[in-house]
């Protein structure tokens, strides 16, 4: 702790903080996402998961600077629909999300072109949704071609909205978000292609595939999710037989199946506050989160399903807290070329607009 944090203890590091907050007042608005550890979201104005957080970014209008604390995805999406006068940081730009990580722009577009090559008669035969995990690029390549942006709190709704408009569906790049929303709104699994970056484009099926598929799917996973297993959840009930089970929907499709709930983190907040006093519940999701949920709730049994903790959310700390806040308006500033930009927030609005 005392190297990462320099030669300042928690106590001082706190105190310069509060100084800064109070010195900038309403000009500055800190963003926290719920994965992030206590002491960071301590100091945030707001906490949310990530269609909350991009809302409440798209609603600062009075503020001057917006500090992200999440990862990198997350603080370009509030650069994106930033206003005009304002300024995104992020304390640590090699915090990012190893799951967005797995789509880049070039192979996205090889995949769209094969499929508009099988289908040989234009985009609007397929809709492509990325989930907000992903980078900016991507989210501008769904705006230029009339698709949206989704998290984890409406990709159902985002996938009724794109078979609305068209026969197919190209979600990315989350294989299991994609399976559960599937699930959700009834599409049967063999009409579901997953589309793997390395062989598929070298299948010589591939054509005959795409055709009969009405979902193309991105093999990407978290591995933070993909951590918790169907023996974590009967495990869990053996242990405790009455308890609920509440998990993440970036989590395997039989984990899913198995739990008693599934949903966004904030849908998971929700869950374990509404539940009565004295229940026991197994949460499926980030370490951090499960903790707070049960520092905040006394009256309830709240335990992880399995530890599963995310790295990149947990490298932003005090001292970068402090050292962004120190270097307001220009340390570590968030950037999307103009470009980008404007069909990103294209996507993005698309997906706001959706409720
Ligand atoms: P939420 O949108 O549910 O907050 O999820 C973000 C995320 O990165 C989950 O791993
Ligand atoms: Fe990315 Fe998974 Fe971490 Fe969420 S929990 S930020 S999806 S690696």
């Amino acid at each position: 702790m005392a190297e990462t944090y320099g030669r300042m203890d928690e106590e001082e590091l706190r105190d310069r903080i509060r100084n800064r907050k109070e010195a900038l007042g309403k000009r500055l608005v800190i963003l926290g996402h719920h994965y992030q550890r206590q002491e960071v979201i301590d100091f945030a104005d707001f906490r949310g998961d990530s269609l909350g957080l991009s809302r409440l970014a798209a609603a600062q209008k009075e503020c001057e600077f917006i500090v992200f604390c999440g990862v990198h995805f997350m603080a370009e999406s509030a650069e994106i629909l930033r206003q005009e006068h304002q300024t995104v940081q992020h304390p640590d730009f090699r915090a990012g999300c190893p799951l967005a990580a797995t789509a880049d722009l070039a192979a996205v577009k090889q995949a769209w072109e094969i499929a508009q090559d099988a289908l040989d008669d234009g985009s609007r035969r397929v809709m492509p949704v990325t989930y907000m995990n992903s980078e900016a690029a991507l989210k501008a390549f769904c705006g230029r071609n009339g698709g949206a942006v989704c998290t984890s709190s409406n990709a159902p709704a985002a996938f009724r909205w794109a078979f609305r408009q068209a026969e197919k569906l190209f979600f990315f790049p989350d294989e299991h978000l994609g399976r559960n929303s599937a699930r959700q709104i009834g599409i049967p699994r063999q009409e579901i292609l997953l589309w793997d970056p390395e062989s598929s484009p070298q299948d010589p099926e591939i054509g005959k595939k795409i055709r009969a598929a009405s979902l193309l799917l991105w093999k990407g996973f978290c591995h933070v999710h993909t951590h918790f297993s169907v023996e974590h959840v009967r495990k869990a009930r053996a242990a405790s037989p009455g308890a609920r089970i509440v998990v993440h929907p970036e989590c395997l499709e039989e984990v899913v199946r198995e739990a008693d709930a599934s949903g966004s983190t904030e849908f998971i907040c929700r869950y374990v506050q509404e539940a009565p006093a004295g229940s026991t519940i197994f949460v499926g999701t980030e370490i951090n989160l499960v903790s707070r949920l049960g520092r905040e709730h006394p009256d309830k049994q709240v335990f992880e399903l399995a530890r599963s903790l995310c790295p990149n959310m947990f490298r932003i700390d005090l001292f970068k807290l402090l050292r962004t806040l120190e270097g307001i308006g220009r340390f570590n500033r968030v950037s999307v070329d103009p470009q980008t930009k404007e069909q990103a927030r294209a996507a993005l609005e698309r997906m706001l607009e959706m409720g």
